[in-house]
C-alpha cells in the first residue's frame, strides 16, 4: 500500500470540489514528484470515472476525495426563513430557488462501490471520520484511506475507525471546514498548532492544510510534524486548475481585502474572500448542509454566468495574495526549494 513518506516532492494538490480540481492538476502536482487528489464531491459518479480513468495508466500515484454525508438536520423552520430571505437573490439573478433536500447524500454510497470495484491508490474523507465499514473495504483493495480533521478528538475518532494518515486543516484553509459534525464553529485553530496537538496525541502520518503559501511555511509544518504538505489556494490560479475565470481575477483583485469563514453559501463554514453575499448573509445562514448549499445553487450559477462575484462563493485562504500564475508543477517545485528542499524525518529527528 502507498505510504506518503515515499513521495519525492512531499507537496499534494489538495482536493478543491466545484471545478478546481481537475486531473489535468493532480498530473501536473505528481509528475513533478508530488500528488494531487480529485474532488468528488457535487460530482456524479460517472464524471468522476471519466476523471480516474485519465489519470490511471499515467500517473501511478494520486487520490479522490469524498465528502461524508452527515445525518439529516432538524432545522425546516431555519432553512424555510433563508429560503425567504434568499427571494430578493433569486431576483437579482433572474434564478430559481429549489426545495431542499435534506436527504441527498451526493451519491455517496455509489462513489465507494465504484472505489471498491475500481481501486485508486488513495481515498480520503472530509466532513466526517470514514466508517469503519467502509475503511475495510478500502484496505482489501489496497487503497490508503486519508480523514481530513480539525481537533485532537477528530483525529483520534479518525485513527479508531482506521485511517492510515490524517490531514490536519488550520483554520487558515480555504474551502470548506473539514469539521465532523455541520453545528461545530470555527475554533480558529492555526494549523501548526493544530499539528503540533495532534503530532502529541497520535503516531498516524500527518498531512498539513491551511495556509501553506511559502518555503517557511512548509518548513513550519514539517518541523511540527507533518509528512508532507496539502496546498489548495496556491493552486487556483495555475493554469491546469478549472477555478472559475471570476474566482480567479478576485484572487489578485484589491478590491477583496480579507478571507473570512461563513455558512452564508452551504451552512458549513467555509473560507472565502469577503464579498456582498457573506456581508448580506452570514448573520443569518443556519447551520444546514446540504440544504443551504443546494439552495444557494442556482444563485452562485447564474452570478458565475454574469461574471458577478459579488454573488459567488470565492473560496480562498488566508495565503491568498501569494497566489501565482505559474503551471502547478512549478510552484510545488519552487515551494519546496524556499523551504530547502528538507527531508521531512529530520525535522521530526531533532
Ligand atoms: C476552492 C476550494 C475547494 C475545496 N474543496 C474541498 C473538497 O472538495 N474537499 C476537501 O476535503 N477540501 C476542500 N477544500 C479544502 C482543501 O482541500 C484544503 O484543505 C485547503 O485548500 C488548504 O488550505 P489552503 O487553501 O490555504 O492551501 C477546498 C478548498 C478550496 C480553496
Amino acid at each position: 500500500m502507498f505510504d506518503f513518506s515515499e513521495l519525492r516532492l512531499p507537496v499534494i494538490a489538495a482536493p478543491m470540489a466545484g471545478g478546481p480540481s481537475t486531473p489535468e492538476l493532480v498530473a501536473a502536482v505528481a509528475s513533478a514528484g508530488g500528488t494531487g487528489f480529485l474532488a468528488a464531491g457535487y460530482k456524479t459518479p460517472e464524471t468522476l470515472r471519466e476523471q480516474i480513468e485519465r489519470l490511471r495508466g499515467d500517473i501511478p500515484v494520486f487520490g479522490v476525495n469524498l465528502f461524508v454525508p452527515g445525518p439529516p438536520s432538524d432545522r425546516a423552520e431555519e432553512v424555510a426563513a433563508y429560503l425567504a430571505e434568499l427571494r430578493g437573490e433569486a431576483e437579482r439573478y433572474a434564478a430559481k430557488l429549489p426545495q431542499p433536500d435534506p436527504a441527498d447524500r451526493d451519491r455517496f454510497e455509489e462513489k465507494l462501490d465504484m472505489l471498491e470495484r475500481e481501486p485508486v491508490p488513495i481515498v480520503s474523507f472530509t466532513f466526517g471520520p470514514p466508517p469503519e465499514e467502509l475503511v475495510r473495504r478500502l484496505h482489501r483493495v489496497g487503497t490508503h484511506v486519508v480523514a481530513s480533521v480539525t481537533t485532537v478528538d477528530e483525529a483520534l475518532h479518525a485513527e479508531r475507525n482506521g485511517a492510515d494518515t490524517l490531514t490536519v486543516q488550520g483554520t487558515e484553509a480555504g474551502g470548506h471546514r473539514a469539521t465532523f459534525h455541520v453545528d461545530t464553529p470555527d475554533d480558529e485553530v492555526s494549523t501548526i498548532e493544530l499539528l503540533v496537538r495532534v503530532r502529541a496525541a497520535t503516531e498516524l502520518p500527518l498531512l498539513a492544510a491551511g495556509g501553506i503559501s511559502d518555503g517557511i511555511d512548509i518548513a513550519n509544518a514539517l518541523r511540527a510534524g507533518a509528512t508532507a504538505v496539502q496546498l489548495g489556494t496556491a493552486f487556483l490560479r495555475c493554469p491546469e486548475a478549472g477555478t472559475n475565470g471570476p474566482h480567479k481575477d478576485a484572487l489578485i483583485d484589491p478590491r477583496f481585502a480579507e478571507t473570512t469563514v461563513t455558512r452564508a453559501f452551504s451552512g458549513r463554514n467555509a473560507r472565502g474572500l469577503r464579498n456582498r453575499f457573506i456581508a448580506e448573509h452570514d448573520a443569518t445562514a443556519p447551520a444546514s448542509y446540504p440544504e443551504v448549499n443546494q439552495l444557494t445553487k442556482p444563485l452562485r450559477a447564474a452570478a458565475a454566468a454574469q461574471a458577478d462575484q459579488d454573488g459567488l462563493a470565492l473560496w480562498a485562504g488566508t495565503g491568498y495574495r501569494e497566489v501565482s500564475d505559474d503551471p502547478a508543477g512549478r510552484i510545488a517545485t519552487r515551494l519546496w526549494e524556499e523551504a530547502g528542499s528538507p527531508v521531512p524525518g529530520d525535522f521530526a529527528r531533532n
